[in-house]
C-alpha cells in the first residue's frame, strides 16, 4: 500500500534559480557553555575538533569552538562577558541555532539579490582575510532571530574561517557516520507559515515542494501544518511548521513558548547506515523518542520490502516511510538542551525524497508522551 496520501500536494512551480546555493556551510549555535557543548557533540554525536576562536586569537567578548563530521560543521559560541548580543540571545531563547550559513560562489551578489527582493539586512558583504586567503560573508534575517549568512570561500584554504586557529585535542572519538545536513526545520507563529513560504520564494528563489495540513499531521490532541521549501538545485531544504488548533498545546506551541519565539526546531543529518549510526549514538548516551512496539507489527504491510532487519529497527526505534521514489529510515532525538526546544533527526534515504509523513502520527504520539511528562501538553 502506498504511504502517500492524496492530500500531500507535491507542488512543482517554476522558479528562476537566481541564487544557486552549493550547500550548508556551517550551523552556528549560541550556547551558554561552548566548551562543554563542543565536548558533548564530540563525545555523543561523533564530531571532531576543527577550529577555535576566542581570547587566544584576540577576541575579547566571545569564544567559538568548531566541530566537524564529514560535511557537517557546527560552530558553538558563548559570550565571555555580560551584556552582549549573544548573551541576550541565550537569555531569551536558551541554547539554539543562530546562523544557518549557506555556501555560495558570490556572497556579495547573493546579499544584493536578497536585499533587492525584500530581505532584512543582518551583515553587509565583508571581506575577511588571513595568511590562508580570503572569505567574503554577508547575511540576512530569516524567521525569529535566525539569520542566513552567505559564505564565499573559493579563495580560502584555512581550517575554517579567517580569525580561527586549528583546534587540536587529544580526545578525538570516532565519527558515528553522519554525512551532511539533509534539512532544517523552522517553527513559526500561528498564521505566519505562508509569510515565510513567500519569503523563501521571493527573496531566495526557493520552491515549495510539499505541504502537509492538519489532516495529515494530527493526533487526538495536537496538530500542525508544514510546507517544505527547497533551493533551486535541491541542496537546501527548509520545512516550515506552524501550529494548528488542537485540543491541547501542540509541540510547536510548546517550542514557541519555551524558545520565546520562532526558531529552528530540528536539524536532520544524513547517514548511509542508520542502524550502525543510531546504535553508536545510543551507546554514547544520545536519547531517542520511542514509538510503541505495535508500530512495527504493521510496518511491512505499510512500506513493503526493505533491506533492513526489522528486529534491529524495532530494537532501536527507527521509523520507516515510503514514497513514489523509494523509502527512508528516520529517528528523532529527545531535545538536546535545558529547554524543550531543539532536537535532531537522523535520516537515511533509500530513494525517498519526502519527509516521513507516514510516521507523523506515531511520532507525535511519542512527542505528546514526552510533553505529558513535562506537564506542557
Ligand atoms: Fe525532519
Amino acid at each position: 500500500m502506498s504511504a502517500v496520501a492524496p492530500s500531500i500536494q507535491k507542488l512543482h512551480k517554476q522558479a528562476e534559480d537566481f541564487m544557486p546555493i552549493n550547500g550548508t556551510d556551517y550551523i552556528e549555535l549560541y550556547v551558554s557553555n561552548a566548551k562543554q557543548a563542543a565536548h558533548y557533540y564530540k563525545a555523543a554525536f561523533g564530531f571532531q575538533s576543527l577550529a577555535y576562536a576566542g581570547l587566544e586569537t584576540g577576541l575579547k567578548d566571545r569564544e567559538s569552538y568548531v566541530v566537524v563530521q564529514d560535511k557537517i560543521r557546527f560552530v558553538l559560541t558563548s559570550p565571555l562577558r555580560s551584556g552582549t548580543e549573544i548573551g541576550k540571545h541565550i537569555d531569551k531563547h536558551g541554547d539554539g541555532v543562530k546562523v544557518t550559513a549557506l555556501w555560495v560562489d558570490d556572497a556579495t551578489y547573493a546579499y544584493n539579490e536578497a536585499i533587492k527582493r525584500g530581505a532584512t539586512h543582518y551583515m553587509s558583504p565583508t571581506v575577511e582575510e588571513d595568511k590562508d586567503g580570503k572569505v567574503v560573508r554577508s547575511g540576512i534575517y530569516s524567521y525569529g532571530e535566525v539569520v542566513h549568512i552567505f559564505v564565499e570561500r573559493k579563495e580560502y584554504n584555512g581550517v575554517f574561517l579567517p580569525g580561527f586557529k586549528k583546534w587540536e585535542t587529544r580526545y578525538n572519538p570516532p565519527s558515528v557516520g553522519l554525512k551532511f545536513v539533509d534539512h532544517m526545520v523552522g517553527n513559526v507563529e500561528l498564521g505566519r507559515m505562508d509569510y515565510w513560504v513567500e519569503f523563501y520564494e521571493k527573496v531566495m528563489g526557493f520552491t515549495q515542494i510539499m505541504s502537509f495540513d492538519d489532516k495529515d499531521i494530527s493526533t487526538k490532541y495536537t496538530a500542525l501544518m508544514s510546507k517544505v521549501m527547497s533551493s533551486g538545485n535541491g541542496r537546501i531544504k527548509f520545512p516550515i511548521n506552524e501550529p494548528a488548533p488542537g485540543l491541547k498545546k501542540s509541540q510547536v506551541d510548546e517550542y514557541l513558548e519555551f524558545y520565546e519565539g520562532e526558531g529552528v526546531q530540528h536539524v536532520a543529518v544524513a547517514t548511509d547506515d542508520v542502524v550502525k549510526t543510531v546504535t553508536e549514538l545510543r551507546d554514547r548516551g544520545v536519547e531517542f523518542l520511542q514509538v510503541p512496539g505495535t508500530y512495527y507489527d504493521a510496518l511491512l504491510d505499510r512500506v513493503g520490502e526493505i533491506d533492513e532487519d526489522i528486529n534491529a529497527l524495532r530494537e532501536l526505534g527507527i521509523l520507516v516511510d515510503r514514497d513514489e521514489e523509494g523509502y527512508l529510515l528516520q529517528i528523532f532525538t529527545k531535545t538536546v538542551q535545558a529547554r524543550p526546544t531543539m532536537f535532531f533527526e537522523i535520516i537515511q534515504r533509500k530513494g525517498a525524497t519526502s519527509f516521513g509523513k507516514g510516521n507523523f502520527k506515531a511520532l507525535f504520539e511519542a512527542l505528546e508522551r514526552e510533553q505529558e511528562l513535562r506537564g506542557t501538553l
